[in-house]
């Protein structure tokens, strides 16, 4: 594509973009045209390898025919079943599947559209548990610092990112939070997960709840096992086993939200599988369909869906909760064939056997100016930069821009450029990212001042030809 041959754009006035600056984005458009694989094609016709699997839901890389099959014949055979008092088959199918992929005992499967709603429904199933046995009083939720769990009321109130929440309001009351695990001055550059200060740091949230609450009044605690959108944080060894035996001695829930971690990221189905901790309840979307229909799933332990069964008042309506979409057969559909390739494809022990590469490829970035810390897991790896006083995430997004004109998308989010492949991953698109991503850092940082003005990237023939028609 050449500058006489410009791109046509969309007229890019009525949608107004989810987590997006949308003027800057407006102005400078990064847009794919097709998928397949590891790689996007951008509308100037470039190959942009994906460093980010979508974003973070594209586990067995785009555009499989499999999935895509499944879901067209389904909605040419049935479209549609309304979800409430009737249903179909392959809503129960799915849920059998998803059920047989959980850890053992996690097998009632509430369906949702999204992480959001999953974990909305989670915080609504075990406010509603403790009131069906007998303990309305036990209700109040304990999120984390740095946690992420979705944008809906419950999801911010029970996160931990201040951007997230300060224009919303007050929030749910009763919620409180634990510190994070994030401990740079002392881990940075671990490799994998850190080896000290799990189970101290774990016991504070025993002395919070006793000093501040009283455990009886605590229905759950909601924590992320690696937290994601935060930034990549490991959590030390021994913290979530300690976080559980602390959950089971006072009878509070525990929720694992895996909506990032769930589907083999770390190496493993689950989070809970890598870190051998059972919650009581996970929260899962993204990757369950591999990311091409909206769904999210909530599995519960049996016990927890035996006591609505067993408990409520026959005839009724035992949790007065659920979508319009809940289960929708195209999804229901894609989630089944996407558990087939899973698997098929073993791609959690894949993910597992490239994950020492990956770690060594991420920390070869260890020494580049700017480089405050490399954190990693699985196949999932952050960068942090120095912040630069007066311009937050200046360097992280500086870097992720020139990546982009090189043809490697990555995630930038605050201070830190994000990585985490499909699990379809090669050897040498791994070192493709990395050394690209190291490219772009020296040159953001070669470039001073003028290496962090927006601007000045995305000039390549064909990006800048795109942004000249627009
Ligand atoms: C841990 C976690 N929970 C919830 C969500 C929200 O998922 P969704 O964007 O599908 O609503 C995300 C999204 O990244 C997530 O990482």
């Amino acid at each position: 594509m050449s500058q006489s041959n410009p791109i046509k754009l969309p007229n890019m006035s009525h949608y107004w973009m989810p987590f997006t600056a949308n003027r800057q984005f407006k102005a400078m458009p990064r847009l794919f045209k097709a998928a397949k694989g590891n790689y996007f094609t951008s509308i100037d016709d470039r190959q942009i390898l994906d460093g980010t699997a979508g974003l973070w839901c594209v586990p067995a890389g785009h555009g499989r025919s499999e999935i895509a099959s499944a879901v067209g014949n389904q909605l040419l055979t049935l479209d549609f079943a309304p979800p409430f008092q009737a249903s179909h088959p392959l809503a129960f199918e799915a849920a059998e599947r998803v059920a047989a992929y959980m850890p053992a005992g996690l097998d009632r499967i509430f369906f949702t559209n999204s992480g959001s709603e999953s974990v909305d429904t989670a915080l609504k199933i075990v406010l509603a548990y403790h009131r069906v046995c007998g303990n309305p009083l036990r209700n109040k939720l304990i999120g984390r610092e740095r946690g992420y769990h979705g944008v809906n009321f419950g999801g911010i109130a029970v996160g931990g990112i201040a951007g997230n929440r300060k224009a919303f309001g007050n929030s749910l009351a009763g919620v409180d939070h634990i510190r994070h695990p994030l401990d740079i001055a002392k881990n940075a550059f671990t490799k994998g997960v850190p080896a000290d200060g799990g189970v101290a740091l774990a016991n504070e949230f025993e002395q919070r709840i006793l000093t501040l609450h009283d455990p009886s009044t605590i229905a759950a605690l909601i924590v992320e096992p690696m937290q994601g959108s935060a930034g990549v944080v490991v959590p030390p060894a021994g913290y979530l086993k300690r976080l559980r035996e602390i959950c089971t001695q006072y009878g509070i829930l525990l929720i694992f939200d895996e909506v990032i971690t769930g589907f083999g990221r770390l190496g493993t189905k689950f989070g809970a599988d890598y870190f051998d901790v059972i919650p009581d309840i996970i929260t899962c979307a993204k990757g369950l369909t591999n990311g091409v229909v909206p769904m999210g799933a909530v599995a519960v332990k049996r016990e927890i869906y035996d006591a609505f069964m067993e408990k409520s008042p026959a005839g009724a309506i035992e949790l007065p909760h659920g979508y319009t979409y809940s289960a929708i057969p195209i999804a229901c559909a894609a989630a089944i064939a996407t558990l087939d390739i899973f698997a098929a494809e073993k791609l959690e022990d894949r993910a597992a056997s490239l994950s020492t590469y990956f770690e060594q490829a991420a920390h070869s970035l260890k020494g580049l100016p700017m480089v405050k810390d490399i954190r990693n897991i699985g196949l999932v790896a952050g960068i942090e930069f120095e912040s630069i006083a007066g311009k937050p995430s200046a360097m992280a997004f500086a870097t992720y821009l020139k990546c982009f004109e090189m043809g490697i998308h990555v995630r930038f989010t605050g201070e830190i450029i994000a990585i985490s492949p499909p699990l379809t991953i090669e050897k040498h698109e791994i070192d493709r990212i990395f050394n690209t991503i190291a490219d772009a850092i020296k040159s953001v940082n070669a470039a001073g001042e003028a290496g962090l003005i927006v601007n000045n990237h995305l000039k390549n023939e064909q990006a800048w030809a795109m942004h000249q028609s627009f």
